[in-house]
């Protein structure tokens, strides 16, 4: 038989997912496995959103939607966006995907052209770089600060006639680094001077300690060059429902629901109505489960201190960005054989000699994992 798809030999299986699957089949064995490999609140979905759905179910949301998402889920995006993160928007400058991934995915479909060069800051997330490859981009990693974990004027370097994007992330996964209002502009400002597009990654934007998130599409000069990207999974913990939304320019998101009407139509219509309870309804579930993690943030990073391990700032998500020393593979995999807790090697976000901890997990779990990996160090 001929060769499969060469686009998609280039690209790696999802990091996270492989180490979770090795965890889980290592629980499937007998062994107690503490996963703290995925990025996964461990919280349920609000009752309130879980109702919504159930009541859209049962009064016949079962059909095709219009397909960028309902009306009522686009003005609710399209109200949150300019009143939270100050971005002029409205409900035609929204397009509701299959999760933030989706989003991202459709995003680099809609503005990279074959061989059009994309700026990843690293460490990155896990997907950026795929998403680029599958539209036929070239992705080009450059490495943020490696202790504040900001933009600084190198970044110019790699900017050349083929970039066409820069994607930026923050709070950050893996690092749990917030882009300061500094980075954002030196961001913008190269945006501006190179006609470059922004996508912004602002999925974990709910999930911080002591610091604000700025959005950079509310930048002057910004509005019709950025894509923001958010979702439900992380704030509201919906991450299978599947929803998550970007705004763009009606250019943009014009050429993102093409991609969207050839591939999903559009999310699953009664999903979609849980994500209108999720904005327009109570939003203290967010605060409590915030909280909660800023519990479990301040016992990791305190045993962390008390490991002598150092960490990258933390200061939103949900995951300790820990140093190590040697192969960060072989330091996840020791971890997982000899202390049988799952964790993330760096290299998977494209910066080796880290390893990322995600304390989504119960306080217990937590405890136990700490003196499991103090034993094995
Ligand atoms: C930085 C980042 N962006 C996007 C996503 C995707 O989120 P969703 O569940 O909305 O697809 C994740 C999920 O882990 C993430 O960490």
């Amino acid at each position: 038989m001929r060769p499969l798809s060469t686009k998609l030999a280039a690209i790696a299986p999802s990091a996270t997912i492989e180490i979770t699957e090795k965890a889980r089949k290592m629980q499937a064995a007998g062994t107690d496995v503490i996963s703290l490999s995925i990025g996964e609140p461990d919280f349920p979905t609000p009752s309130h959103i879980t109702e919504a759905c159930i009541d859209a179910l049962r009064r016949g949301e079962t059909h095709y939607a219009p397909g960028k998402g309902i009306p009522e889920l686009l003005k609710a995006i399209a109200e949150k966006i300019e009143q939270e993160n100050k971005i002029p928007c409205t409900p035609d400058q929204v397009v509701v995907g299959c999760g933030a991934k989706d989003s991202i995915y459709e995003a680099c479909e809609a503005v990279l052209s074959p061989g059009d060069e994309t700026i990843i800051l690293d460490p990155s997330w896990v997907s950026y770089e795929p998403c680029v490859q599958i539209a036929g981009a070239v992705p080009v990693h450059h490495p943020l600060h490696q202790n504040t974990f900001q933009v600084d004027d190198s970044l110019l370097e790699k900017v050349t006639k083929k970039t066409r994007m820069i994607i930026v992330n923050t709070p950050s996964n893996p690092s749990g680094a917030i882009l300061n209002h500094e980075s954002l502009q030196l961001v913008a400002d190269i945006c501006q001077d190179h006609d470059l597009i922004v996508l912004s990654d602002e999925i974990y934007e709910k999930l911080i300690y002591g610091k604000i998130h700025t959005s950079i599409g509310a930048f002057p000069g910004m509005e019709d060059r950025t894509i923001t990207v958010n979702g439900f999974s992380k704030a509201y913990a919906m991450t299978g429902w599947r929803l998550g939304y970007a705004v763009a320019s009606k250019e943009i998101i014009g050429n993102m629901n093409k991609v969207q009407q050839h591939t999903i139509s559009h999310p699953t219509t009664f999903a979609m109505y849980g994500g209108v309870a999720a904005l327009k309804g109570p939003q203290e579930c967010i605060e409590e489960m915030r909280a909660e993690f800023e519990r479990r943030r301040a016992f990791v990073l305190k045993s962390m201190d008390e490991m002598g391990l150092s960490y990258a700032p933390a200061d939103g998500a949900f995951y300790a960005y820990v140093k190590v020393d040697g192969d960060d593979a072989e330091v996840a995999n020791r971890w997982l054989e000899q202390g049988h807790v799952a964790v993330t090697h760096g290299s998977a976000f494209n910066h080796p000699g880290w390893v990322r901890l995600s304390y989504a997990a119960s306080m217990d779990r937590l405890q136990e994992a700490m003196s499991r990996i103090s034993a094995v160090l």
